[in-house]
């Protein structure tokens, strides 16, 4: 199998990790890695809005940035991960993969850290795909690629993402009308904008301020009593896509990340000053997904509440795509759990939560052959990293969540799906309306 020529333009030559910024001025990993003739590096992004069974993220825990320091992370890359990898064929991805995940030794990867694995992982692939000159999606899927995603732009933030009173997390866009994906972004651009209008007409000017993600977080500053009730933002989305005539073109997503108003002893959701049980709940999303256009709804139901999740499925699943985040966090076995359960009919890719590209990989081939459909994720903390474009279209999501366009580590994502449109050429296909089965 091996050849000279081989040996020398694939072999791993070396390793580099070191700590930069993420989007909300915290540290994370980022890690290079060269072969004889390419560079690949590659960024970790981190979440707020964490599930419970995620990996684990390794944090020094000292007096530098408040504890959140990764330099035991980057330590773990170049001197305990660096040295088994150097001399590897960087085709290898899941040989990489494996020899990392068997030296950390852990479940949850808490022995190296999930963020000290993911940063080689990730840069692994695209050393490769430098190394091979392909681009990186096309690396990742091969021959079989030719699908853009549908945009899940997140436009109003609230939950964790904020600091206002909306206890539901993210309200999301998607232009499935749209015949392109350039078209369908220009689409999310222009109702971004015009919405800041209607919100500071209505709320208020600081209430145009944004959370986490570059989605509007109206406040408590504005005229009006703050946004609280879930049909608030969900009036705004609706007056916007009117007024610019996208009523026929664009859908409404849901996130409510609804483990960030659960309790868990008394089995109750606390969310715009009431209490709801489980079916409650459920019946307030059948409420307002028949009044408005809602297509997605993730987390509907917190981690804990399993049950919540089969009875939401059952009940509005048909209709409406279920979206299991904190619940399944990118884990095989617990995906298996739900399919088995009938939790969901998707699942929120986020490489970070498991911890390899190997892994993210596996999980979302498993999603697939049981009829689930794959919504590939930023985290609300971001980073210039792209993967996240590349991999969409990879493994064919036909959707991708990453964030409103006023962010730059956000743009950076669109940006690069606008390049793999452009590189495409007529062969690009937007997943359009078939975003839960795009090909
Ligand atoms: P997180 O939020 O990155 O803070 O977890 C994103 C999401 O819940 O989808
Ligand atoms: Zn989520």
């Amino acid at each position: 199998m091996l050849s000279a020529k081989d040996y020398e333009m694939f072999e791993i030559i070396d390793i580099k990790a070191r700590e930069v910024l993420d989007s909300r001025g915290n540290p994370t990993i980022e890690t290079e890695i060269i072969t004889g003739e390419g560079y690949g590096s590659a960024i970790v992004p981190s979440g707020a809005s964490t599930g419970k069974n995620e990996a684990l993220e390794l944090r020094d825990k000292n007096q530098r940035y408040g504890g959140k320091g990764v330099l035991n992370a980057v330590r773990n890359v170049n001197e305990t991960i660096t040295p088994l990898l150097i001399g590897m064929d960087i085709r290898k991805q899941r040989e990489i993969d494996r020899i990392m995940i068997e030296e950390d030794g852990t479940e949850n990867k808490s022995n190296l850290g999930a963020n000290s694995i993911l940063s080689v992982s990730l840069a692994a692939a695209r050393c490769a795909a430098d190394t091979l000159n392909l681009p990186l999606y096309q690396y990742i899927g091969g021959l079989n690629t030719y699908v853009l995603p549908v945009p899940m732009m997140n436009v109003i933030n609230g939950g964790e993402h904020a600091g206002n009173e909306l206890d539901f997390q993210e309200f999301m866009i998607m232009p499935v009308g749209a015949k392109s994906f350039s078209e369908a972004l220009r689409i999310c651009a222009e109702i971004y904008h015009h919405m800041k209008k209607i919100i500071a007409k209505k709320y208020g000017k600081s209430s145009t301020n944004v959370g986490d993600e570059g989605g509007y977080a109206p406040d408590e500053g504005g005229y009006a009593p703050p946004m609280k009730e879930i049909s608030e933002p969900l009036e705004v989305i609706m007056s916007t896509i009117e007024e610019l005539s996208y009523k026929d073109s664009v859908k409404i997503a849901l996130d409510t990340a609804s483990s960030t108003f659960y309790d868990e002893k008394s089995k109750m959701y606390n969310a715009m000053g009431k209490k709801m049980d489980s079916g409650e709940l459920i019946d307030l999303f059948a409420d307002v997904s028949s009044k408005y256009p809602i297509v997605s709804i993730e987390d509907p139901m917190a981690e804990d509440d399993f049950d919540g999740f089969v009875e939401i499925t059952r009940k509005l699943g048909k209709k409406i795509q279920i979206v299991g985040d904190d619940i399944f966090v990118t884990n095989k076995n617990i995906l298996s759990t739900g399919i088995k359960k009938g939790a969901c009919n998707s699942l929120l890719l986020k490489v970070n939560q498991i911890g390899s590209l190997t892994e993210a990989i596996d999980t979302a081939s498993m999603a697939y052959r049981n009829g689930y459909s794959v919504v590939v994720s930023h985290r609300s903390g971001e980073t210039e990293d792209t993967m996240i474009a590349d991999l969409a279209v990879g493994i064919s999501s036909g959707q991708i969540k990453t964030g409103a366009p006023s962010r730059s580590e956000r743009c950076a994502k669109y940006n690069r799906l606008l390049r793999i449109e452009e590189y495409m050429g007529q062969s690009a296909v937007y997943a359009g309306k078939n975003f839960r089965i795009p090909f």
